[in-house]
């Protein structure tokens, strides 16, 4: 996204790289109008060292060896982690037996390397957007242990949780549930430090797809990235026997291009911390606050978050795929 002087979008993604995730990984490193400048990575759908290889591996392939990689959390702020390989493969990524990336990661850890880049976007006067696909518990210690470079963040856009749709559970969506406190923390801190945040949750996550058919015109490309990105897709078709896959993380990048194909409107959110079955649930109040809500006890969550409901699905999923496959 290019702001009215023609900048590029300075945005780091935080990643459980993840079939999706390195789909997401994918598009920012190679859209014209984004403008990468940090991975992180923090445990989630496999563990923090499957994560770093599987990021290391990805920005080999997009020939983006520039693209610092931050090590972050192993373990979610309380909970045990939970891994999604039933979900990404055994290796995380899809299983692709891609050999290992010459790359290495950032010396900094990545809260370090977040403060880092957060700080120089704000000082050229181009704040960073911050894109978590992952349990956000690196986000959550930036906002601890950094918060003055927390605030100078200039949007947070996380994949999770959903005002109506889940997954891990009944209840909740993975990356929320991996660890519900890290999630709370950042929507807290986006409140108290006014950090505009939007939630790319799972109301709209499965609706951008792509199918078999476009894995083989991304085959027939033949570049390394067009042979990784169809090997995801067909990973994940085969995985949910499909003729078509979700984009996934990938979206909430896409997202950052295409915003008129969200619709969103902006609701208090919070974070379900508690409850026996509805742990890491977001509550996404959706109710009519014009009216005297005066009677709810709990009163208005402090965070205002501008959540996804609706998705022009072919808009986001075609940015993606003219992006990796180097189509007009
Ligand atoms: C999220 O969980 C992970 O498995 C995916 O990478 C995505 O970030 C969807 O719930
Ligand atoms: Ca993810």
């Amino acid at each position: 996204m290019s702001d009215a002087h023609g900048t590029r979008t300075p945005v780091v993604l935080d990643c459980d790289t993840g079939v999706d995730d390195a789909c997401a990984i994918l598009l920012a490193a190679l859209h014209p109008r984004l403008d990468l400048r940090a991975v992180t990575c923090v445990a989630g759908n496999a563990s923090l060292a499957d994560v770093v290889r599987n990021t290391l591996t990805v920005l080999q392939t997009a020939a983006r060896p520039d693209v610092p990689v931050g090590v972050g959390a192993r373990a979610p702020l309380l909970e045990k982690p939970f891994e999604a390989r039933h979900v990404h493969g055994a290796d995380g990524m899809g299983d692709l037996r891609m050999p290992p990336s010459r790359l290495s990661p950032d010396p900094r850890h990545a809260v370090e390397l977040l403060r880092d880049v957060i700080d120089a976007g704000a000082e050229e006067g181009n704040r960073v957007t911050l894109v978590p696909t992952a349990p956000q518990t690196n986000v959550a210690l930036l906002a601890r242990t950094y918060p003055e470079s927390f605030a100078r963040l200039g949007r947070v856009l996380f994949m999770g949780g959903g005002a109506r749709v889940s997954n891990a559970t009944a209840a909740a969506e993975f990356n929320v549930f991996h660890d519900p406190e890290a999630a709370a923390i950042v929507l807290d801190a986006c409140a108290e430090h006014d950090v505009p945040v939007g939630m790319y949750g799972l109301d709209v996550f499965y609706v951008p797809t792509v199918t078999r058919r476009d894995v083989a015109r991304l085959r027939a490309v033949g570049s390394p990235v067009a042979s990784l990105a169809s090997g995801l897709v067909e990973f994940a078709c085969d995985r949910f026997r499909s003729e078509e896959a979700t984009i996934g993380d990938a979206g909430a990048v896409a997202m950052l291009l295409r915003p008129e194909a969200v619709g969103t409107q902006r609701l208090p959110v919070r974070v379900e911390l508690a409850g026996t079955w509805t742990r890491g649930r977001t509550i996404v109040d959706l109710r009519d606050w014009s009216g005297d809500m005066a009677h709810d006890p709990h009163g208005l969550a402090a965070t205002q978050v501008d959540v996804a409901l609706t998705v022009d699905g072919p808009a986001l999923a075609d940015e993606w795929l003219r992006t990796v496959g180097g189509f007009a």
